[in-house]
C-alpha cells in the first residue's frame, strides 16, 4: 500500500531547513507519497524546489488560513490539512494517511508499521507535553485508554502524529474543526471510531518511533542588513 504523508507547512525562517531535513527521511521511505499543503495564498516556490529534488511522488497544495485565524491562539495547521484531506477523498481510494507536522522527527520503522493499518492504528509520540510522551494504554494487545498530560475531555486525547488510517476507513463525514487542540479528537470521533477498532504499533506501544520535536525560532537580528536582499526566497518569510 501507499503511504500518504500530509505535511502542513508555513513561511519562516526555520521553513526550509525543516523542510529538507523531513525530506531526507522520506526519501528513505518506499512507496510514499508527500503531500504538502502550504499555509500560503500560492504554492510556494523554496517549498516546491524541495518538493521537485526528493524525486518522490508530491502534491503541493496551497491553503492559506482563513483571515479571523490571523490570532494568538489559532488552530495551527487546520485549513491546509483539511484542503490535503479534501484532494484525498477525491483521488485516492486505497493507501494509508498520516499526518505529519514539517519539524516532526520520525524513524524510518514507524513507515513498516503503519503500512498495514486496517482502520486505525496508534503508538506513542515523544516529547508531549508535561509527562514527555502521549500514549494509548494497550493490555493483551487492545486500547484500553490513553496517557496524555492533557485529556480536556477528549475522547481521544492522542497527537496528530500518533495515529494512521486506512484510507478506505475514511468517511464522506471525515472532518477537522477549527477548534485548536481538538483536531485530532474531533478528526477522530468524525470518522466513527470505535476504541475496540484501533490498532495499537510500536510493540503495544511500548516503543517511541515519532517525536513532536521543535526547533528553537530564529530572533531577529538586530543589525541594521537588509536580509531581505540575501536571497530570493526571503521575500517568504517574515524577518
Ligand atoms: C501540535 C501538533 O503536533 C499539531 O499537529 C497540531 O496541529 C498543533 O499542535 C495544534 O493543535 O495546534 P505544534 O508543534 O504545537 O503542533 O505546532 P506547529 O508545529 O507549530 O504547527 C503544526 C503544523 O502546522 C506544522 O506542520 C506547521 O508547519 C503547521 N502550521 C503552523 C501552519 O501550517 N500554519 C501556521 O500558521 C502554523
Ligand atoms: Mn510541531
Amino acid at each position: 500500500k501507499m503511504i500518504y504523508y500530509v505535511t502542513p507547512t508555513y513561511p519562516r525562517p526555520e521553513q526550509v531547513p525543516e523542510l529538507m531535513r523531513l525530506a531526507y527521511t522520506l526519501m528513505h521511505v518506499p512507496r510514499l507519497h508527500w503531500i504538502v499543503a502550504d499555509d500560503e495564498s500560492v504554492c510556494s516556490e523554496p517549498v516546491l524546489n524541495i518538493l521537485r529534488r526528493t524525486g518522490l511522488p508530491f502534491t503541493h497544495i496551497s491553503s492559506p488560513k482563513p483571515f479571523i485565524y490571523k490570532t494568538s491562539n489559532f488552530p495551527r495547521g487546520v485549513a491546509n490539512r483539511r484542503a490535503a484531506l479534501e484532494w484525498i477523498q477525491k483521488n485516492v481510494s486505497d493507501g494509508i494517511l498520516y499526518f505529519g507536522d514539517d519539524d516532526n522527527a520520525v524513524d524510518l520503522q514507524l513507515f513498516d508499521e503503519i503500512r498495514s493499518t486496517k482502520k486505525v492504528s496508534m503508538f506513542p509520540v515523544g516529547l508531549i507535553g508535561n509527562y514527555g510522551v502521549s500514549t494509548p494504554i494497550v493490555k493483551d494487545g487492545k486500547v484500553l485508554g490513553f496517557f496524555d498530560s492533557w485529556p480536556a475531555s477528549r475522547t481521544f486525547p492522542v497527537d496528530m502524529a500518533g495515529f494512521a488510517i486506512n484510507i478506505g476507513f475514511l468517511k464522506d463525514s471525515a472532518d477537522m474543526p477549527f477548534i485548536a487542540g481538538h483536531e485530532e479528537d474531533k478528526f477522530l470521533v468524525s470518522l466513527d471510531l470505535d476504541i475496540e477498532d484501533i490498532e495499537p504499533l510500536a510493540g503495544n506501544c511500548t516503543r517511541i518511533l515519532v517525536w513532536h520535536t521543535k526547533t528553537a525560532k530564529h530572533k531577529k537580528s538586530t543589525l541594521k542588513v537588509n536580509i531581505n536582499k540575501l536571497t530570493s526566497m526571503d521575500k517568504y518569510h517574515n524577518f
